[in-house]
């Protein structure tokens, strides 16, 4: 598979814990433009393993241009600032930099905060788009992530899957992993996601939440029985919105 740098398209990568997916993404329209590669996550996931990886998916595909990257932590203007769900040795880490640097060939790598990325693509193409107000889109997989957005405006890093809940980390109580670990029912767990949403929605009084994660796909067995006055919508963009939301981020940091 190989890539020509086009205008109007960009490198997506969605890092997660299992796997590490790219693909050249039309920014435009919000669709693939090549078809997703998936790596698995090499163990353990240090900096310079997962730096490989994403070096590995780029000369693949022979892509050279703006690329932007996912990743499960706190981002701040490209540095790692925590490490809830991945290996510690990021805390701290330029990962901007080391990026760009193992890519070369005059790419710039964006990373940023996977549930922000997913917010990204879903405010502009799936269940968020056209929304105006405050839209919040909540992941749940192994933790929780969020998204919080303004006008389809983003404010980065929110992390309201560390909130306190009946004295607990949130996410500890109410991500997707939490039901595997413990062979809950649907039922059982939408009880605490039901609790754990009520709390967000006291807190900001959304006008939408998105619910994402690949929990989403069941969304029909879940979603019906949570009781909020926001209206909850499934992601529409599933395994793709990392990729394009990390795409579209590459873009606007260029000021397309
Ligand atoms: C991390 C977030 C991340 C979320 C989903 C949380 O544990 O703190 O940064 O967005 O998991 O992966």
């Amino acid at each position: 598979m190989t890539a020509a740098t086009t205008p109007g398209q960009a490198f997506g990568i969605d890092i997660g814990g299992t796997g590490i997916k790219g693909a050249v993404v039309d920014v435009q329209t919000g669709n693939l433009a090549t078809e997703r590669r998936r790596i698995l996550t090499p163990h353990p996931a240090t900096p310079e393993a997962v730096a490989a990886v994403v070096a590995e998916l780029v000369t693949e595909a022979g892509w050279r241009g703006d690329i932007g990257a996912t990743f499960p932590a706190v981002i701040k203007h490209g540095v790692a600032q925590s490490a809830a769900n991945v290996d510690p040795s990021w805390v701290g880490t330029d990962v901007d930099r080391l990026f760009t640097d193992v890519v070369g060939g005059g790419s710039e790598v964006v990373v940023l905060n996977d549930a922000d990325a997913a917010g990204i693509a879903e405010a502009r193409f799936g269940a968020a788009k056209g929304v105006g107000g405050v839209v919040i889109m909540l992941t749940f997989g192994t933790g929780i992530g969020s998204a919080l957005m303004m006008n389809g405006v983003l404010v980065p890093n929110t992390e309201l899957g560390h909130l306190e809940l009946d004295g607990h980390d949130a996410e500890r109580r109410a991500a997707a992993s939490v039901r595997d670990e413990h062979n809950m029912s649907y039922k059982r767990w939408s009880e605490r996601v039901n609790r754990y949403m009520q709390h967000v929605e006291r807190l900001f009084t959304p006008d939408l939440f998105v619910v994402g994660g690949g929990i989403s796909k069941n969304a029909d067995k879940w979603v019906p029985l949570l009781e909020l006055h926001t209206p909850v919508a499934p992601a529409q963009l599933l395994n793709d919105a990392g990729i394009v939301g990390a795409a579209m981020a590459a873009v606007e940091r260029r000021g397309e």
